[in-house]
């Protein structure tokens, strides 16, 4: 269990640095450690260089460091690195997989759900829409889970199926393996977007099967800038790289060129090195605290959010009430959004407010103006949950 979390926040220099900050923004992007910190630092200082390139000891050290990374994050996900692509983020990562699939998807079903992101839409209508394809959404109940038997109608005759595994403004967390089961019994390749899960959950991707799985290193204690895309090493194999240039060749003649093996034929160009090194780094602080302590204290706090928060006249929430993320999207009834974020910036409590980048699902469940939204992380605690509980009772009673 997660006890000294004393301990636990003196290690991100932002609580020092801002002593009465109560960040409640972690699903937009993490704080960082200092050893993250630190890492990128070191990266710049001490052996800066080219990736791949450089046969001197400054650039092989690069290098290992860089390929050192890839692995520690494939064992955190329980996969071989040669399945992970480094990429920018979580939208960087469905745009390459849905431009992957592109020549699949000739006149085929990309299936989705109602509770996803931007990210995970309009990647895929860019793509339908240079394949003929037809998109389909799953719909969600009234609680934010998902409607079992439109899943069952929709997934039959899915050439892809995409899905956020936790969604960022619900909080609602798919059983994925058992929707990937049934997807891939369809014949669909599989694709999860897995921003609001990896940081939360401890994840094996080999066991959970996804064809392909996209996430964020900023949102998990990273640095910003750095991705990740799985992808199953036959699909890999057999995919045509969309993006092309250099380092992602072993061999270009006048005429032809010989593509290199997986994951590098994906990486054209320079990668982000020192952000894929600091994110070998959180990793590496994660397991060290645990993700299934992490878990396990998350929803404590989760739980706790809703059964304070939802004490508040006039305070109306989207998404299930239990089995939920530790995330509560909200609104108050006669406060614009924005508004409740102001007020609670004067009180040192940082939330976001807006769609979060999902207006669909806010507009399903009328929220027309967006919501505010508190999202935790294993570095909040209770007392954070009640000073939140306490303001927002003082700005209703305004
Ligand atoms: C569910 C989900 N998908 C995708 C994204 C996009 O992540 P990024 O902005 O890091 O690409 C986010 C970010 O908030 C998210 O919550």
């Amino acid at each position: 269990m997660i006890e000294d979390l004393n301990s636990i926040r003196s290690d991100f220099p932002i609580f020092e640095f801002n002593p009465k900050l109560v960040y409640m923004d972690s699903a937009a992007t993490s704080q960082r450690p200092k050893k993250v910190i630190d890492k990128v630092a070191e990266v710049y200082t001490q052996y800066n260089s080219n990736v791949h390139r450089g046969i001197y000891s400054m650039a092989e050290k690069v290098t290992e460091e860089y390929e050192d990374a890839r692995k520690e994050i494939a064992a955190f996900l329980g996969t071989s690195a040669e399945e992970l692509i480094f990429t920018k983020n979580t939208t960087e990562s469905l745009n390459l997989v849905a431009y992957m699939l592109l020549p699949k998807l000739k006149n085929g079903v990309i299936t989705i759900t109602e509770l996803e992101h931007h990210s995970n839409i309009l990647p895929w209508r860019k793509v339908a829409s240079l394949a003929n394809a037809e998109i389909k959404t799953v719909a969600v109940d009234q609680e934010g889970k998902i409607n079992e038997a439109d899943f069952e109608k929709k997934i039959s005759g899915t050439s892809v199926f995409s899905f956020a595994h936790v969604s960022n403004v619900a909080g609602t967390t798919l059983n994925a393996k058992k929707m990937i089961r049934t997807a891939k019994a369809e014949g669909a390749i599989t694709v999860v977007d897995g921003a609001q899960a990896a940081p939360h959950i401890k994840l094996n991707l080999h066991d959970m099967g996804a064809d392909f799985y996209a996430l964020s290193g900023h949102k998990m204690l990273g640095p910003t800038g750095i991705g990740i895309l799985y992808g199953n090493k036959k699909l890999l194999e057999d995919l045509e790289p969309p993006f092309s240039g250099g380092e992602m060749v072993k061999e270009v003649h006048a005429e032809g060129q010989e593509w290199n093996d997986v994951p590098w034929k994906f990486e054209p160009g320079t990668p982000n090195f020192a952000g894929a090194i600091g994110f070998g780094e959180a990793v590496k602080y994660l397991e060290k605290i645990g993700m299934g302590d992490i878990e396990l204290y998350e929803k404590k706090l989760g739980r706790a959010l809703v059964e304070e928060l939802t004490k508040i006249d006039g305070l109306e929430y989207i998404g299930p009430m239990e089995n939920r993320a530790s995330l509560l999207s909200f609104k108050l009834r006669g406060y614009h959004p924005h508004d409740i974020a102001a007020f609670l910036d004067t009180r040192s409590i940082a939330v976001r407010s807006g769609f979060h980048c999902a207006q669909p699902l806010h507009e399903k469940f009328g929220f027309f103006d967006g919501s505010a939204r508190a999202s935790l992380y294993f570095y909040n605690n209770m007392e954070e949950i009640e000073s939140l509980a306490r303001a927002l009772k003082e700005l209703v009673k305004l």
